[in-house]
């Protein structure tokens, strides 16, 4: 039994579907959720200046004596370099290794696509992750730069016109490409699973990394004996205004957040 806390970080409201499936699986553990909402997006930087975030980001959780660090980013699990993640010193998961592996187990046809941030599609992390599992695995990547912001934005109704068009164009060459399964690989694109799933017509597979990153959390912290015990509760850090990160939250995990979200200055962290 171990009652400290898990880490979990992205730069904005994406990470919260992980926090969704870890409050689903893991009832009883304590969660510490950092949304860099200042700083985001992430997935449309440089890779330094993403792994600089990543970094502080990571120094941040780590002040709070967690028991596991998760970044429930595609942009950063595709940008964290292994030195980064060797001097974390608790263990840690990024997306897109559960992500993949969960993709290769319901491919049907040997086609995969991945949509995500540009960094993310641009890293080639998921090609070579699916690739090291199963090597005739074909793979095909779509940037969705503009879906990220309608997300933090609350543009996350499934009938909303402005994000289904948005969707449909990136979705278009995934679509020509007839794959069979598609990873959600910016954890923001589950907020809209439902419109990917409609502009797929419910064909393809779609693969979501927060849920798949929350039950590899599961089975680790059981196989250690690391599971908490008692009730479970969630604290929330951001480092733009707690208001609008609140509402969105709050709808998309079905819960008030009032009182439980603390702004942060993260330049006051030291790396
Ligand atoms: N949710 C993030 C991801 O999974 C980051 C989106 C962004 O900041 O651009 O890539």
């Amino acid at each position: 039994m171990d009652n400290r806390a898990i880490g979990i970080f992205d730069s904005g409201l994406g990470g919260l579907t992980t926090v969704k499936e870890l409050r689903k699986l893991l009832p009883n553990e304590h969660l510490i959720y950092f949304g860099d909402t200042g700083r985001m997006p992430y997935g449309t930087r440089g890779r330094e200046l993403v792994r600089k975030y990543a970094a502080q980001d990571i120094h941040f959780l780590q002040q709070f004596d967690v028991k596991m660090i998760i970044a429930a980013c595609g942009t950063v699990s595709a940008t964290i370099t292994p030195e980064m993640i060797k001097s974390i010193g608790v263990p840690f998961s990024g997306v897109v290794l559960p992500a993949a592996q969960a993709a290769c187990a319901a491919s049907t046809g040997g086609r995969i696509g991945v949509v995500g941030t540009p960094a993310t599609v641009r890293s080639g992390a998921y090609g070579r992750a699916i690739r090291n599992i199963s090597a005739d695995m074909r793979v095909f990547g779509s940037a969705c730069p503009l879906l990220v912001p309608l997300v933090e934005n609350g543009f996350i109704q499934p009938d909303n016109p402005v994000t289904r068009m948005v969707a449909e164009r990136y979705l278009k060459p995934i679509i020509e490409e007839q794959v069979d399964t598609l990873i959600l690989g910016c954890t923001h694109f589950p907020i809209i699973y439902d419109i990917f799933n409609q502009l797929l017509n419910y064909k393809v597979t779609l693969i979501d990394p927060g849920k798949q990153v929350a039950r590899w959390a599961q089975s680790f912290l059981a196989s250690e004996d690391q599971l908490a015990e008692g009730a479970g509760k969630c604290e929330f850090y951001v480092t733009d205004s707690i208001d609008n990160f609140s509402d969105i939250a709050g709808i998309f995990l079905g819960s008030d957040l009032t009182g439980q979200v603390t702004q942060i200055d993260i330049d006051a962290v030291e790396i």
